[in-house]
Order: structure tokens, then C-alpha cells, then sequence
């Protein structure tokens, strides 16, 4: 079968197609021949080497969901799962290829009328900004911003924040253009990058969803209102500075709270469960999903080239 491996870690070039043989579900697995093929902003990360430290060596078959259709399953598994349509987290690697293999309690049934697509930009996504709300405890009336808002956890996230009856629901972008799309999705405040601009918009949040993290972090602690509560969910911009918590000290008579979230702490069954909700909703038309591109598998490397340039807003997905 094709394959995307990282030959080198570095720029986009670095990726590869390879013929690997077709994997075998082992016990507990189910083999899937991909419809669909997620490009996520970790799979940047792994590929440039910024999570080395984590394990991530060159050779690595990149891509962590997919959709299609079971074709195999290992010892253990329900043989009922064979033909029918799924969505699957694979973990960190093996879903850029044209079958993946991921263990039977990270598969969900897809409704008839839902895209493949459209079921790997919001399937790992969704869980992440439901959660991160969730775990917030956003109560109708308050303020949200989220950062980082033009990839699928912010789209959802500034949808989720909108139904949820936030009262304000700012975003983070670098464009105009990107802000009016946003809007469109119920953001009501459009700021840059810095956290500036939107001059209406509230002087404080009672929440911030942060999918950037990095060395402007600080700048966004500060905006939380009393009480407020902060949710670290990504690290696309990189890790923020070392002495970021001195931020939160300072402000210590505001009562802060500095979360990260991962969805690896949601037990699997809860994760499922907001998953198959996301997908009805989606497949209602009730959750919109973005789907920037689709390209062929071949075309990896153009894909991640439109990543690292900053055009992509929502999600790219490759098809086999
Ligand atoms: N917590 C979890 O369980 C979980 C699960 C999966 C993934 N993740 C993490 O989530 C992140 C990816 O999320 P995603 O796919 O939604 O995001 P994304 O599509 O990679 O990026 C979202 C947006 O952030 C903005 N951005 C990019 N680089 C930036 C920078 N240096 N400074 C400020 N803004 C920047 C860009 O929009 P503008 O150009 O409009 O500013 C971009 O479109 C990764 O860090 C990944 O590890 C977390």
C-alpha cells in the first residue's frame, strides 16, 4: 500500500511515499481501507522534529484519523465490524496511508450522510474544544476568547461557545478576511494575533481557549477577568516562558485558574459518546465543519506546505 513517512524531519520535502505492506490487525484492531485522511497541526509538529523529545523518530508514518471502511479485524473484535463506514483515531502515526489500523474502542459507526471529510476535520477536533469548555464550566453570559481560532478545535470551539450562551465570544486570527469567516461561524469580536484590536470587544474573559500557547501566552493571562478560567489545549506557536506562572502569582488576588487539557484524560466512552453527538450534529447541519482542501495522498507534502505557509483555515484532508 502507499504510505507518507517522515524521510527527513524539517520542512514539508521531507515527507515521502513509500509502499509499506498492508498492516494486520492485531488483537483488539480493526484494519481500515481510508476514504479520508486528516492533516492536523501536531502532524507539523512531529514532522519538523518538535516532538522528538517525545519519541517521534524520522521514518515515522504520520496521520492520527481517518475515515472509511473496515476491511479486517483482529482477534477479539466483532466481525460485524467488517464493511461498515467508521471514523478512527489511529494515535500519533499510521493514518497517512491508503489502510490504517486503530483499536476497536477509538472507532465510531459514521452516519450515512456525513463526509469523510468532514468526519476527520471535526472527529479528533470536536472533543478537544467540547472538553475544554466543559472542564472551563462556561455558564451562559459569560465571555470567551479563543486563540488560534481559524484551525478545527477554534472553529468548533467559537461555535460550541456561541450554542453554550456565551454572552461575548472573541477570536485570535491574522486576517480580516479569516475574522469575517469566523464571524460567520459566531465569533462576535475579531482580534490579531497579539490580542489586539477589536475595539468593542470586552476588556476581559472569563474564559480563554488557547490553541497557540508560545512566548505571547503571558499577554493572554492577563486578559482573564476575575475568576476567570484558562485552558491550554495546543502549543502550535511553541512552548510559552519558563517563568509564565509568575503571571498568574502576580495576579494572585483575581483567583485564576491555568488548565491544559488534553482529551487523552477523557475516558474513551465519554469521548465517543460527544463524538457520535458531533457527528449527528454535523451530519444535521447543525455543526459546520471547514474543510480547507482535499488532496490526493501523493500530495502530503503540498499540504503541509500550505500549513507552515498560514493558508489553511479549517482542515486539509487527503484522500488515497
Ligand atoms: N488538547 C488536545 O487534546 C489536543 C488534541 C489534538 C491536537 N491538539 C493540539 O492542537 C494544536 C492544533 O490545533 P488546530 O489543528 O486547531 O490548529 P491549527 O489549524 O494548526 O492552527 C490554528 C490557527 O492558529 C493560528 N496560528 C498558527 N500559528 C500561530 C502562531 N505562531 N501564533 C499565533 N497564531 C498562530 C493560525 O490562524 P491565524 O493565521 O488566523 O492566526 C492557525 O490557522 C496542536 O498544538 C496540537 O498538538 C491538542
Amino acid at each position: 500500500m502507499k504510505a507518507v513517512v517522515i524521510r527527513t524531519f524539517g520542512d514539508a520535502e521531507g515527507l515521502e511515499i513509500v509502499d509499506l505492506p498492508v498492516p494486520v490487525p492485531g488483537p483488539g484492531q480493526v484494519r481500515i481501507a481510508t476514504e479520508a485522511i486528516g492533516v492536523g497541526g501536531v502532524d507539523a509538529l512531529i514532522r519538523r522534529g518538535a516532538l522528538a523529545a517525545y519519541g517521534f523518530r524520522e521514518g515515522h508514518l504520520l496521520g492520527s484519523e481517518v475515515a472509511g471502511t473496515v476491511t479486517a479485524v483482529g482477534d477479539g473484535v466483532d466481525t460485524s465490524w467488517i464493511g461498515r463506514r467508521v471514523w478512527a483515531f489511529t494515535g500519533l502515526s499510521g493514518g497517512y496511508a491508503e489502510q490504517a489500523v486503530a483499536a476497536v474502542e477509538d472507532i465510531l459507526p459514521l452516519p450515512d450522510d456525513l463526509a469523510g471529510a468532514d468526519a476527520v476535520t471535526l472527529g479528533g477536533s470536536g472533543v478537544v474544544a467540547h472538553f475544554a469548555l466543559d472542564r472551563a464550566r462556561l455558564t451562559p453570559g459569560e465571555t470567551v476568547l479563543v486563540r488560534g481560532a481559524a484551525g478545527s478545535i477554534g472553529i468548533t470551539a467559537v461555535q460550541l461557545a456561541a450554542r453554550g450562551g456565551a454572552s461575548a465570544v472573541a477570536v485570535t486570527t491574522s486576517s480580516a478576511e479569516r475574522g469575517a469567516r469566523l464571524r460567520a461561524l459566531g465569533a462576535t469580536h475579531v482580534l490579531d494575533r497579539s490580542g489586539e484590536g477589536g475595539s468593542d470587544a470586552p476588556a476581559g474573559f472569563d474564559v480563554v481557549v488557547d490553541v497557540v500557547g508560545g512566548r505571547e501566552l503571558p499577554l493572554f493571562l492577563d486578559k482573564l477577568n476575575a475568576n476567570g478560567r484558562y485552558m491550554a489545549v495546543g502549543i502550535i506557536g511553541g512552548q510559552p516562558p519558563t517563568d509564565f506562572g509568575m503571571r498568574l502569582m502576580d495576579a494572585f488576588r483575581k483567583s485564576l485558574t491555568f488548565s491544559t487539557f488534553s482529551s487523552d484524560t477523557v475516558p474513551a466512552p465519554e469521548r465517543q459518546a460527544v463524538r457520535a453527538s458531533q457527528f449527528a450534529g454535523a451530519a444535521r447541519g447543525e455543526l459546520h465543519t471547514v474543510v480547507h482542501d482535499v488532496l490526493p495522498l501523493s500530495q502530503a507534502a503540498l499540504a503541509h506546505r500550505e500549513m507552515d505557509a498560514g493558508n489553511v483555515f479549517g482542515r486539509v484532508v487527503l484522500t488515497p
